[in-house]
């Protein structure tokens, strides 16, 4: 058999953040609206503080106005509550972004909980994953299982009834709403997590396979269906044979995935710059409704 496609959901991403950006500029020309996005640090975890200047530096080429809040690790939580109420109250701010995870002594669900939900871009408040759940239209829907919606589409058609997709992983940031999100597109659809009792069983059942667990390489060539479509969701480090270096691997043992599947997403440069591009999307969509 052939090998597989690589979908290049850098290419996608950028396609998807030129479109926004004309849509940010004519919303300005048009309404004199510049769409912003806050976006809150607690803490100096070294991974987050990288995705957080990518998500600002991604803001500023859309021509959006970036607002940057740096809390200290020790912050309180009445101190970043504080910090959402303002920007809750802020015209200027269409979307604000918690950055996870919060350091241990804050209650997660009570800060996302005290967005306000029009702002709420990640889609992680309950208004908006209560309303993806019931089917209910004007959720904001996360970034990374949008993305993932997207590429699939993108390489299997708008129409996806009937396929049988695997979910492998059940946070709240990716698994649960991307199980949602292809329910809602008529998948029968099932969730691997932990305690599956065989998942390279359940995933030689599936013609669209989702990995986002953070195990480096945990699908196998094996484990899929001919034909397949994997999403790798997965961005995890590992050390390499050259001391001190490391490399970004997914959830699926790429090179094995390229040869049975029908298309792949690699990683990095699969569905990484897509959750930034979306996010570009649910700011912009934010400040529109703002604007009426
Ligand atoms: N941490 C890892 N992924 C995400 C994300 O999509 N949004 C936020 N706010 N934090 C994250």
């Amino acid at each position: 058999m052939a090998e597989a496609r690589i979908i290049d959901g850098k290419q996608f991403a950028l396609g998807l953040r030129a479109r926004v950006a004309k849509k940010v500029w004519s919303l300005k020309r048009d309404f004199g609206v510049t769409p912003g996005l806050a976006v809150v640090l607690v803490g100096e975890d070294p991974a987050s503080q990288v995705y957080v200047r990518s998500k600002g530096k991604a803001t500023q080429e859309a021509g959006m106005a970036s607002f940057d809040h740096r809390l200290p690790a020790e912050a309180t939580e009445q101190q970043l509550l504080e910090l959402i109420e303002r920007l809750n109250a802020d015209p200027a701010v269409n979307g604000i972004l918690v950055q996870l995870p919060l350091p241990k002594h804050i209650d997660t669900a009570r800060a996302l909980a005290a967005i306000d939900p029009a702002k709420d871009v990640d889609g992680f408040h309950v208004v908006n994953a209560g309303k993806l759940a019931a089917g209910i239209p004007g959720a904001t829907i996360p970034c990374t299982p949008l993305g993932c919606l997207m590429l699939v589409r993108d390489v299997m058609g708008r129409n996806l009834r009937g396929r049988r997709a695997l979910v492998i992983g059940r946070s709240n940031i990716v698994g649960k709403p991307m199980a949602q999100l292809l329910l809602q597109a008529d998948c029968t659809v099932t969730i691997a997590h932990s305690r599956t009792v065989d998942i390279a069983e359940e995933c030689r059942r599936a013609d669209i396979l989702v990995a986002a667990v953070g195990r480096p390489e945990l699908v196998r060539g094996d484990w899929i269906k001919p034909g397949a479509v994997v999403i790798d969701v997965g961005m995890n480090r590992v050390s390499t044979a050259e001391p001190g270096k490391t490399r970004l691997v997914g959830d699926v043992a790429f090179e094995e995935a390229m040869q049975v599947a029908s298309a792949v997403t690699p990683v990095p440069g699969g569905v990484g710059p897509m959750t930034i591009a979306c996010l570009m999307l649910n700011t912009l969509a934010s400040a529109c409704r703002a604007a009426g």
